[in-house]
Formats: structure tokens, sequence, C-alpha cells
């Protein structure tokens, strides 16, 4: 089936997971909608989220797509359940595939989870996780600066490292062996916080164990794509292109031929 696939975020950030899902699945057609109008998401209360979260799906819903992924930790944590009793399209959120990850690899059942306000408040991965394995013990942090430093492109260097210590020294003490990036933007900063625990703890990209369940859901649904190039995504925003293409590019590596400006929720 060659209908596209939809995602949303509240804005650049989503990149990560449109990366992961675009080197699983190149064949695939991405519909890519970034929220850059009323970003950030993750400093906001639940039912402004899910607003935004609805007010997003109904937009590329207009594309006929066949799947909606919502690359937004922020999103996924507050508005999954709302979208799933809402829109009958299969959707896959990001908090289910890091948080089984986590529970395949932890050894010592000591997993520290790290994101925006909103996710953490919303207490999604530990639910995730201790529907798992009651067992396992979970730290949560939010670690709002994170976001700033990657649209800055501070990945590396003594502001990332000061920052990383900032918020994650506690783990230390915690024991965790290992560390769920429960935001879009964190998996740019894996190699120093890796560092930070110099290379003794898992770190489970989020992104990444998505883009898995992505692969698997469409071949399960028996929806893939029979193109057989790849395709460029398109890419929509609802405010400040220029930046959207600007951090964008450190986000994928490379440079972004258009975004388009539309308004959704009106
Ligand atoms: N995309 C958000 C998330 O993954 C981070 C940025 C924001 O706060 O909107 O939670």
């Amino acid at each position: 089936m060659n209908n596209p696939i939809g995602i949303f975020d509240s804005g650049v950030g989503g990149l990560t997971v449109l990366k992961e899902l675009r080197k699983k699945l190149p064949n695939e057609k991405f519909i890519y909608l970034g929220d850059t109008a009323r970003v950030p998401y993750g400093n906001k209360s639940k039912d402004t989220i899910i607003r935004y979260s609805i007010e997003n799906t109904k937009f590329l819903l207009k594309f006929d797509i066949k799947l909606l992924v919502v690359a937004c930790n922020s999103s996924t944590a507050t508005s999954l359940k709302s979208l799933k009793e809402n829109f009958e399209i299969a959707i896959v959120g990001v908090i289910e595939p890091g948080a089984k990850k986590a529970v395949s690899i932890t050894k010592n059942k000591r997993v520290g989870i790290i994101g925006t306000e909103a996710t953490i408040k919303s207490k999604a991965y530990e639910e995730e996780i201790k529907a798992l394995d009651s067992t396992i013990s979970i730290f949560a942090k939010a670690c709002p600066l994170f976001v700033h430093i990657v649209e800055e492109g501070l990945l590396k260097g003594p502001i990332a490292d000061d920052i990383i210590s900032h918020y994650l020294s506690t783990f230390k003490d915690k024991g965790i062996d290992t560390l769920v990036l429960g935001c879009t933007h964190y998996p740019l900063l894996k190699s120093s916080i890796n560092k930070f625990f110099e290379g003794k703890i898992n770190i489970v990209d989020s992104a990444k164990e998505t883009a898995d369940t992505v692969s698997a859901l469409l071949k399960k649904l028996y929806i893939s794509s029979d193109n057989k190039k790849p395709i460029e995504p398109d890419y929509y925003v609802t405010d400040a292109a220029e930046r959207f293409l600007k951090v964008g590019k450190t986000i994928l590596g490379k440079h972004l031929d258009k975004v388009t400006l539309v308004k959704v929720g009106q």
C-alpha cells in the first residue's frame, strides 16, 4: 500500500524519529508535521497537548495516511490514548517501544527515564515498564534544558557536559544500568551522555525502537509500500520555517530542500 505515513512532533525534534524511520523504511513516503507555532509541548498541560495532538492528527489525515507516528514523547505520554479513542487509523507512539527495550536489557532492574516535564509528570514510561515487569525500580527526571542545547547545536563540549552532569548525576547514585532517552531531542546528546556514564550503562533511544515497531506493524497489517526507490518526505510546519530548516540540518546532518508553512486547528 503506497499511501504515506504521517508523523508529527511539537517541532523539529521529531526529525530524530523520522531519521530512524527512513533508515529502516527508505521506500516509504513520510509526511512530517512540526507544530513549530506551538512548541514546546513539554511544559504545557495535558489538556492542551491533547488538543494540539488531535489537531495535528486531523491535519495529517487529509493526506490519506495509512499509519500515524506520534514522534513527540510529550504528545505520546499525554495523548496517545485519546488519539486511539478518537481515530480509527493505526497509531504508533514513541513510549511503548522504548519501555519494552529497557525492560529487555536491564540486568539489575534499575532504570532511569529522562524527558520533558509533561512526559515525566504523566508517568507514562513508568506505567509501560511496570506493566511488563513490576519488579523494576524506576527513577525519572525532567531535563528541560536539553531541548535548548540541542537546538543550539551544543551537542558536545563544556556546556553540554555541565548540563548533563547537572541533571544526570543523581542517576549515578541510584545505580541504574539502563537510561531511556524519553524525548525527541535527546538522541543527539547520546554520545555526551554515554561519556558522562563512562560507557557503563545501556542507553535506550526511543526513536530507534519506534522505527523497528513501525516496520513490524506495516508487515503485520500488510500495508508496506511496494515502491522500489527511496522517496523524499514532505515537510510541513506551523511557523518559523527558516529555523526549522536550520535546526533540521543539525538533526538530519543534511540540508532540507523544502518546507511548507500551514495552519492547523482552524
Ligand atoms: N518533542 C518534545 C518531546 O519529545 C520535546 C520538545 C517540546 O517540549 O515540545 O517531548
